[in-house]
């Protein structure tokens, strides 16, 4: 399947310190309580379970990649747990989202991982069909989570990363 990206390949590298105030102005307009700049340099320089990563998008137009994304997790033992995931608003169901889903799944199996898990706002419906799509599967519900909302969390598991390949639907060509 093509991308449905028509302005340049989307490519992956680790978050750097130099892309935080993108990633949290992304951050700002994609979360009722979005991380703050802070949160992330936290997240990038102590906290050693975390692993991110920014999907940028290079323009020939602009002739420089811009970051169009970025995904969290935090690996512990033989469990990788999605943090965050965010496309810039501007850009979403052009397949990136999934293409950083894609690309943790990718490095949750390279890590070794045997489990993904995420918690998920029961209202955010484009996600979930999202980890649907992915083979993700509701496992729980962690009542009044989300305490800016009083939302509950849907707890989503996908199971044998080690087993994991992208499917047809998921195959998105990054080029
Ligand atoms: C969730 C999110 C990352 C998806 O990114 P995206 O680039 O729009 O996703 P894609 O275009 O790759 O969509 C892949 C599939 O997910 C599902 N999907 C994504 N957004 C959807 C929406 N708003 N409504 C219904 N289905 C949706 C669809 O099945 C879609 O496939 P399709 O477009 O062929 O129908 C994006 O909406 C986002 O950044 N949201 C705000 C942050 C957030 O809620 N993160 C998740 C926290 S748990």
């Amino acid at each position: 399947m093509q991308s449905q990206l028509q302005n340049g390949k989307v490519t992956f590298r680790p978050m750097q310190f130099d892309d935080v105030p993108v990633v949290a102005a992304i951050d700002q307009v994609s979360f009722p309580s979005p991380w703050s700049e802070s949160t992330y340099r936290q997240e990038l320089r102590e906290n050693r379970a975390a692993h991110l990563y920014v999907a940028e998008q290079h323009s020939e137009l602009k002739g420089r990649a811009e970051i169009v994304g970025y995904v969290g997790f935090w690996y512990i033992v033989d469990e990788v747990h999605i943090s965050t995931i965010a496309v810039h608003p501007t850009l979403r169901r052009r397949g990136i989202g999934r293409m950083i889903l894609n690309h943790a799944l990718e490095q949750a199996r390279a890590l070794g991982a045997e489990l993904v898990t995420l918690e998920v706002r029961e209202s955010n419906r484009g996600a979930i069909e999202l980890y649907r799509a992915f083979g993700f599967t509701l496992r729980g519900r962690r009542p009044g989570y989300y305490k800016d909302t009083d939302e509950d969390a849907l707890v989503m598991f996908k199971e044998r990363i080690d087993l994991y390949q992208q499917d047809a639907r998921e195959k998105v060509s990054e080029h």
